[in-house]
């Protein structure tokens, strides 16, 4: 059996996208697209997997896909070009190259493990997945003869006869070691984007009787991103794909349409998310809770039988266990909550431990940093929290303890205590 390097390319100016940074960078449903590309090359991948980047990309790289090997394209000439700089790497004998591209997301693991096993039971030197576009423009038309590819014309290239041709190249390929590196050093750029274009390997092996051979696949799969607008066209498929797939396991959304979920969003069957909710990176949610409209959660865990919201902010590192209340403008961050306790309006809890059944009254606010550090607030088992109370942390309020509405508490509060912090009340008479 054949090994199979995979050479991921993401040494491209990024032009089109008129962006500073390297699209590969750019996030989809909250994950960078390189990321989605990168994991199905270590799943499919049995002899290594190859980085023809930039010194930016390399770098991130480098730092979070450890065992991949990375190689500078100094000038992006092509895709031909960017191929060939693995050369001296790659193992030639009895070894398949795939090829992906950084700027190509969404293709599945399965498709990869279809290609693999179509080149091998078509006996085809070489193989590219290509797909059926609504609408074609900007990508390579693939000229077949035979049921082989013939060639493929990039946009810039093609007549408006072969402009209608409606079969695209998806950019990912699958062909022998030996023959990719032999092949592509008779490639040129000889073409209106004066780029070494790595398509040119099938007009190649067309001409030498050893054809490439292709299948199709959907087109979400292998929607590539050149422009702005590509994006934003992709963020919305990869949403609807996201949410359908919730919405089978039995997530209730009202106006999906209106909600934002993220590529590693859990959430259990039964639950229900209303409108303008906004779900980022890192969130689970129990089943039966409620997500009420307008409420922004990264980060965090959700228990089971909770509402939160409507207009709530669930921030990263925040656990809420089970029955939980947090209501309308409440923002939480770094804190962990315990189970029936409730915090139904207008707080800010920050870098705090709530127990068990407690209350904290409307208005309550965790002062937890001092201008230079942040400190931390526990408030334990069955504490009542008055209205409109400042708790200046670090603090502890002990079990069973009731706090005055309007207090500013600076020390601890033992257990079972009242604690009333208010300056008398004065009322005089106006003087006319
Ligand atoms: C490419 C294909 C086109 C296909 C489309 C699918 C070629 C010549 N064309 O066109 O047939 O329909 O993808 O999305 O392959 N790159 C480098 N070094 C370079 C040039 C490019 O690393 O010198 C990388 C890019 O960063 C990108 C990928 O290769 O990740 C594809 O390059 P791009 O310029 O986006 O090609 P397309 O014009 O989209
Ligand atoms: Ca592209």
């Amino acid at each position: 059996m054949k090994k199979t390097s995979i050479v991921i390319l993401a040494a491209g100016k990024s032009r089109r996208m008129k962006g500073t940074v390297s699209k590969v960078f750019q996030l989809i449903a909250g994950r960078p697209l390189l990321d989605y590309v990168n994991e199905v090359a270590f799943k499919n991948s049995t002899s290594g997997v190859y980085y023809v980047c930039s010194k930016e990309v390399k770098k991130y790289v480098n730092n979070k896909f450890l065992s991949a090997k990375t190689i500078i394209q100094k000038i992006p000439l092509g895709t031909a070009h960017a191929v060939e700089c693995i050369d001296k790497l790659v193992q030639k004998k009895k070894n398949d190259v795939i090829v992906l591209f950084g700027d190509v997301p969404l293709i599945k693991n399965s498709t990869i493990r279809k290609l693999i096993k179509f080149k091998n039971s078509s006996k085809s030197i070489g193989s590219i997945i290509t797909f059926k576009p609504k609408d074609p423009f900007g990508y390579g038309r693939v000229i077949v003869n035979n049921n082989y590819v013939e060639n493929i014309i990039e946009e810039r290239d093609a007549t408006a006869e072969q402009k209608k041709i409606n079969l695209c190249n998806s950019g990912i390929l699958i062909c022998d070691s030996a023959y990719l590196f032999k092949s592509i050093k008779k490639i040129s750029n000889n073409n209106n984007q004066k780029e070494r274009f790595l398509t040119d390997i099938c007009k190649i092996a067309f001409s030498e009787n050893r054809p490439f051979t292709f299948f199709s696949c959907e087109e979400a799969e292998v929607h590539g991103i050149n422009s702005a607008n590509q994006l934003i066209d992709l963020e919305s498929k990869l949403q609807k794909i996201l949410k359908n797939s919730l919405i089978k396991k039995g997530v209730n959304f009202i106006q999906p349409s209106s909600i934002t979920v993220s590529y590693d969003t859990k959430i259990d069957r039964g639950v229900i998310i209303e409108p303008h909710t906004i779900i980022k990176r890192g969130v689970s949610i129990k089943k039966s809770s409620k997500i009420l409209s307008g409420s922004y959660l990264e980060g965090c865990n959700v228990g089971k039988s909770c509402t939160v919201g409507p207009y709530a902010r669930i921030r990263p590192k925040t656990i809420i266990d089970d029955n939980v209340k947090v209501g309308n403008f409440v923002e939480v961050k770094n804190s962990k909550i315990g189970k029936f306790s409730s915090i139904s309006h207008l707080s800010y809890i920050g870098d705090a431990t709530i127990g068990k059944n407690v209350n904290i009254g409307a208005g309550t606010i965790t002062c937890n940093y001092d201008g230079i550090k942040k400190h931390k607030t526990i408030i334990d088992d069955g504490v009542f929290v008055g209205s409109n109370c400042s708790l200046i942390a670090p603090i502890k309020i002990s079990k069973n303890s009731s706090l005055g509405a309007g207090s500013v508490i600076t020390k601890n509060v033992p257990i079972s205590s009242l604690a009333v912090e208010r300056s008398k009340l004065l009322i005089k008479r106006k003087k006319k």
